[in-house]
């Protein structure tokens, strides 16, 4: 394949091989998975990843009285804000607020053109102080990049300069496409793919996500 990025490309990506997170990725892969169980698998695994992708976050001291005694415990430094790519980035979403109940929710809508490619945004609803914390965008998908790359570009725009993107299927193309536009953003999958085809669907890949998340197939 031409577009395959250099060995370099993939040095800010995360890729995922937990015997827990590829089994449950093969049951959101296959076709005969309906929509019920498809949402809570996508909750599931992004409730894992979310470990790893949080795992630099900065934390301070902070002092707690247990029932004992006084002592010295962590937190986390700042407020935490999740930002779906709609639709379906909701449904990572939903899985990583079981984890961080107290995290924000931005919401960026974005519906792939599907003759062009090209993403039409039609909502951004951000926190105002976006900016004063880490953002960790989510959407199951990175194809072409298009839509991850104009997320990003939304977010800056907003001020958010610690931002992390958590996909469950990358392209080699749309992550070639997300590091070019958008160098030292790091980017948590729990695959990279072989391939784009024709219509832009990655392969082999998992179908259409908010499809299938939603039952609108
Ligand atoms: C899908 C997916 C991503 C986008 C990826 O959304 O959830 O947002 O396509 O494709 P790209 O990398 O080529 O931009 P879609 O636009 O189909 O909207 P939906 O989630 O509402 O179905
Ligand atoms: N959007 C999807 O939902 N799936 C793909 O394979 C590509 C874009």
């Amino acid at each position: 394949m031409e577009d395959r990025p250099s060995r370099e490309a993939y040095e800010n990506v995360i890729v995922f091989d937990h015997p827990l997170i590829q089994h449950k990725l093969t049951w959101i892969r296959d076709r005969t998975t309906g929509h019920r169980a498809f949402r809570a698998l996508v909750a599931q695994v992004a409730g894992l990843m979310v470990f790893e992708a949080t795992r630099a976050l900065l934390t301070q001291p902070v002092e707690v009285e247990t029932p004992l005694e006084r002592t010295v415990g962590r937190r986390l430094s700042a407020r935490i804000t999740v930002v779906p790519v709609l639709r379906a980035g909701l449904g990572m979403a939903h899985g990583i607020l079981e984890v961080m109940p107290e995290a924000r929710v931005g919401h960026l809508g974005l519906a792939r053109d599907e003759s062009t490619l090209e993403p039409r945004a039609y909502l951004q609803k951000l926190p105002s102080d976006v900016a004063d914390g880490p953002v960790l965008l989510v959407d199951p998908m990175l194809a072409t990049g298009g839509s991850a790359v104009a997320a990003l570009t939304m977010l800056k725009e907003a001020g958010a300069d610690d931002v992390r993107m958590m996909a469950l299927v990358a392209s080699p193309e749309g992550i070639k496409r997300l590091r070019d536009a958008h160098p030292g953003v790091p980017i948590y999958a729990a695959a990279v793919d072989r391939e784009l085809d024709e219509r832009g669907y990655i392969v082999p890949g998992l179908g259409d996500a908010g499809d299938r998340l939603y039952g609108t197939v």
